[in-house]
């Protein structure tokens, strides 16, 4: 049976104040599947990744998001996948949910393409869940739809697309240090005081307005979360002297993208990004620290079919 090919893109998740409820797809990073119907079964022949992965098909996010499409479609059917990552795992951009949505929409795609994209959130976000150890689709909504996403509510699933911004440079840079998600949840306060929850939660309907009405300028000045961003800076060895240099450079703002330890900063101009790039880069190297990075921008399509040469 022949193969088709998917792609879903990398994702930012949480948007700033906008913790486990605001995520963001970008351009340029992702994941590719390619997927061809079986008799019987989930199979994943080869994965490309620079760091191994999982084949099993109940340990890979990918395998476990087609085993709940199956499910929910009712299909005896089976399925075989090659992954090639086109992210880092552990990066804060949304690796296992690029491979988890590319997989579900694959295995609708396959057998009949009765889901909408809004219907494979749920089993690639309860795939995502296997391996972070949290339910939250901050990236996996995004990574569908494309553009941002809001997650109202994750049992039931409540999500909507907000929009896009399309002054919006991203400077994504990923520093060489290894951050689980899981423990970058655990070591988050239990209880917060209330001018810092009525902080974010301002900041966060903010970007949700700048998103809806394509504003840069009101985005730029709501990038502020004064309740995740301290607490998980200290697993990222330069944050606070990045940021300030990122800001120095003509950045408008810079957080931390997920759980870490990627980092972006804002611009609205291609010239003060390259200048935000640099002074990013190397003032991580000052404390040691090797990096990749990328000037992106939002993806506004989300997971898609790619062509199969
Ligand atoms: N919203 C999640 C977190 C995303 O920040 O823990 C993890 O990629």
């Amino acid at each position: 049976m022949s193969w088709i090919k998917v792609f879903s893109p990398a994702t930012i998740g949480n948007i700033g104040p906008g913790f486990d409820v605001l995520g963001l797809a970008v351009k340029g990073l992702g994941d590719i599947v390619e997927a061809r119907k079986i008799d019987s079964g989930i199979r994943i022949s080869s994965i490309k990744s620079e760091l191994e992965l999982s084949k099993n098909p109940t340990k890979n996010t990918a395998g476990i998001a087609a085993y709940e499409v199956l499910k929910l479609l009712n299909e005896k059917g089976g399925i075989e996948f090659k992954i090639k990552k086109g992210l880092p795992a552990g990066s804060g951009l949304g690796s296992s949910a690029a491979s988890a949505t590319a997989a579900a929409f694959a295995t609708n795609y396959l057998y009949g393409n009765k889901l909408s994209k809004q219907e494979l959130i749920l089993p690639a976000t309860k795939a995502e869940e296997k391996v972070s150890g949290g339910f939250f689709a901050d990236n996996t909504a995004p990574a569908l739809l494309g553009g941002a996403t809001l997650t109202r509510s994750c049992l039931p699933l409540d999500i909507i697309k907000i929009g896009s911004i399309s002054d919006l440079k991203i400077i994504l840079v990923t520093p060489e240090i290894f951050v689980l998600t899981k423990t970058a949840r655990k070591i988050l306060p239990k209880k917060i005081p209330l001018k810092n929850f009525v902080h974010n939660m301002a900041n966060s309907c903010l970007i949700t307005a700048a998103f809806a009405k394509d504003d840069y300028p009101l985005f730029a000045r709501s990038l502020n979360d004064v309740i995740i961003e301290p607490v998980r800076a200290k697993l990222i060895k330069g944050f606070d002297v990045v940021k300030k240099n990122a800001i120095k450079a003509g950045a408008d703002g810079m957080t931390i993208s997920g759980s870490g330890p990627t980092v972006f900063a804002v611009t609205d101009s291609s010239r003060k990004a390259k200048s935000i790039e640099n002074a990013m880069v190397s003032t991580f190297k000052k404390f040691r620290v090797n990096t990749t990075s990328i000037i992106t921008e939002v993806d506004s399509e989300g997971t898609r079919l790619i062509n199969n040469s």
